[in-house]
């Protein structure tokens, strides 16, 4: 069987940071007719594979896609970084996922990951969602010391997953207090 993703969550949506958008970036949510611009940039950084069709029906098309609770960040009307909660919850926790956390490479390093998924944690608060999850793998140390900057923990959801975290954890470096 493959190796399940890597889990982290947000136990709490309390004390969420403020939202601050770079100067000559806009966020806002989704609007029909985005899914171009969503695979535009999951292509560069989430599979390779994205056309409208498969957005459409694997994401935007589906139950636990909530248009309002997906983000975009704009620069000059360009989607250039994209996050969606999704009301996927564990039975019995009333916690939804971040999902689908992306930029373009161009514009990495200026803090729109965060942006983003901390857009998503405030949506989830302001729609009675108590807590948070994610997925995500080994390898991506930049979403994974994004989203520990953002509260999340590692959820250590089998055995072998705590050797994993180990080995990120010594790729990812000191975090800033
Ligand atoms: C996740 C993503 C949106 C983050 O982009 P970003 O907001 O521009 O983030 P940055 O490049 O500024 O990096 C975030 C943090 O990781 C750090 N970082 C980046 N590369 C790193 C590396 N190789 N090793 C250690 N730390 C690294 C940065 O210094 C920054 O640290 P800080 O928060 O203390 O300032 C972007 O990397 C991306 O689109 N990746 C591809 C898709 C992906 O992996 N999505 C997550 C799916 S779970």
């Amino acid at each position: 069987m493959p190796e399940r993703q890597l889990r982290m969550v947000r136990p709490d949506l309390n004390n969420l940071p403020g939202i601050g958008v770079p100067a000559g970036y806009a966020l806002r949510t989704y609007r029909p007719g985005d899914e171009a611009a969503w695979c535009e940039i999951m292509n560069t950084g989430i599979g390779t594979g994205w056309t409208v069709e498969k957005c459409r029906e694997e994401v935007t098309g589906r139950e636990p896609f909530l248009p309002d609770g997906c983000f975009f960040v704009t620069k000059s009307e360009e989607g250039v970084a994209t996050a969606c909660a999704y009301d996927n919850p564990p039975e019995g926790v009333n916690a939804a996922q971040v999902h689908m956390v992306c930029a373009k490479p161009a514009h990495r390093g200026r803090g729109l990951g965060r942006l983003v998924t901390l857009a998503v944690l405030h949506y989830m608060r302001d729609h009675g969602y108590q807590a948070a999850f994610l997925g995500t793998d080994d390898f991506r140390v930049p979403a994974i010391r994004t989203y520990l900057g953002l509260g999340f923990v590692p959820d250590f959801i089998e055995d072998s997953h705590r050797t994993r975290w180990s080995a990120v954890f010594a790729k990812i470096g000191e975090l800033p207090s």
